[in-house]
């Protein structure tokens, strides 16, 4: 893989919309996602497969699965749809629709042939921890401890059907309830545990914005020298202060390749009050593109979709990128 390549993770679908009062249609979801699946992200964060009375908006990620599964999306090269289990209940959901449609998507055991036309979706599960007590209690009532076994059988039964897995830890640069007081030798330390127990990737969450460039150094040279390599980072930013981009470039710089985004610059965390939505795709996109960054996504297809999904919604479109690229 060359240098200058960078993976894209579009959650817009899930971390984007999960958040919003008003139900979406499946229908609305569905075409958000098909559609980002053709720009040429590698993968779309489709749902969620959590309490229903906790985040209503998640409630048909069933529904979202097996369309996946069911309907051959027309992708341009192999795309993986992520979703979220938060204990073995979750998994077990997802898992279900999973046997019932077992052959039409590929796994870590059975990978892509590569002589298909249409690629097989492969899918993958996320779990996620926070990196202080109080959000851990807020977002997955149990403490960081109980929260890492619930995960290491999450983990374990994924591996077990072939899924790959990713782990988030959430409120790694600043938290709504303990506010700078996050400590990176913590965040290295969650991190550890979970790729003892089998993750593939750990995302870490910038949940509230705080983040700043110094204090995202910080944290990954603490993370470095707790011997977690950059391959298994993927960082997370939301952009509520607006240092999201100066963030990624601190990143980049640490090595790490893989970022999370959400086209529009949707979304927000329903247990972090007033923090505003993930960096925009759009952005994201053009910022890469501007340092000789390759991200392999269509930056006009994304700006169409960040705008008409934002007009979907009813909310203002806040892409500044996705706004110049159309002119609006
Ligand atoms: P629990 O321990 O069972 O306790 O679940 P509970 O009191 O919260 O459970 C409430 C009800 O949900 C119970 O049903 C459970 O059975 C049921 P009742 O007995 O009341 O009828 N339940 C479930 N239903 C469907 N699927 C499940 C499931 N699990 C329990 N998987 C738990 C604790 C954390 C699982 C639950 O509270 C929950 O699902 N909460 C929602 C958490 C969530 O979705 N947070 C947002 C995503 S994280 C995020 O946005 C951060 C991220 O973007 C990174 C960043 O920016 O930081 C990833
Ligand atoms: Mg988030």
């Amino acid at each position: 893989v060359p240098d200058n390549r960078v993976k894209l993770i579009e959650v817009g679908p899930r971390d984007g919309l999960q958040n919003e009062k008003k139900t979406i249609p499946l229908q609305t979801k569905i075409e958000l996602i098909e559609r980002l699946a053709k720009t040429g992200v590698s993968t779309v964060e489709a749902g969620s497969f959590v309490s229903p009375k906790w985040v209503p908006q998640m409630a048909n990620s069933s529904d979202i699965l097996e369309h996946i599964l069911q309907q051959k999306i027309q992708t341009p090269g192999p795309v993986s749809y992520s979703f979220l289990a938060p204990n073995t209940k979750g998994l077990e959901n997802a898992a279900a629709i999973l046997k019932q449609n077992q052959g039409t998507f590929t796994t870590q055991l059975e990978p892509p042939t590569g002589v298909e036309l249409t690629p097989k979706p492969s899918i993958e599960v996320a779990v996620f921890a926070a990196a202080t007590e109080s959000f851990s209690q807020k977002n997955l009532n149990c403490d960081i401890q109980t929260s890492l076994e619930r995960f290491k059988a999450v983990i374990q039964d994924a591996k077990g059907l072939g899924l790959r897995v990713r782990a988030y830890i959430s409120v790694v640069l600043g938290c709504p309830f303990e506010g700078f007081n996050v400590e990176p030798h913590k965040v290295a330390e969650i991190a550890a545990d979970l790729l003892e127990s089998g993750a593939d990737e750990i995302s870490l969450g910038d949940t509230t914005g705080m983040g700043t460039a110094p204090r995202t150094s910080m944290l990954l040279k603490s993370l470095a020298s707790a011997g977690i390599r950059t391959e298994d980072i993927a960082m997370h930013f939301h952009d509520t202060y607006g240092q999201a981009l100066v963030n990624t470039a601190v990143s980049l710089e640490h090595g790490v390749r893989t970022f999370d985004s959400s086209v529009g610059g949707l979304g927000g965390c329903p247990y972090s009050p007033g923090a505003t939505g993930n960096v925009a795709t759009e952005n994201m996109i053009y910022f890469m593109e501007t340092l000789g960054m390759d991200t392999g996504v269509d930056l006009d297809a994304m700006a169409d979709i960040g705008a008409w999904i934002t007009g979907e919604l009813g909310r203002a479109n806040d892409s500044t990128v996705g706004k110049a690229v159309l002119g609006a």
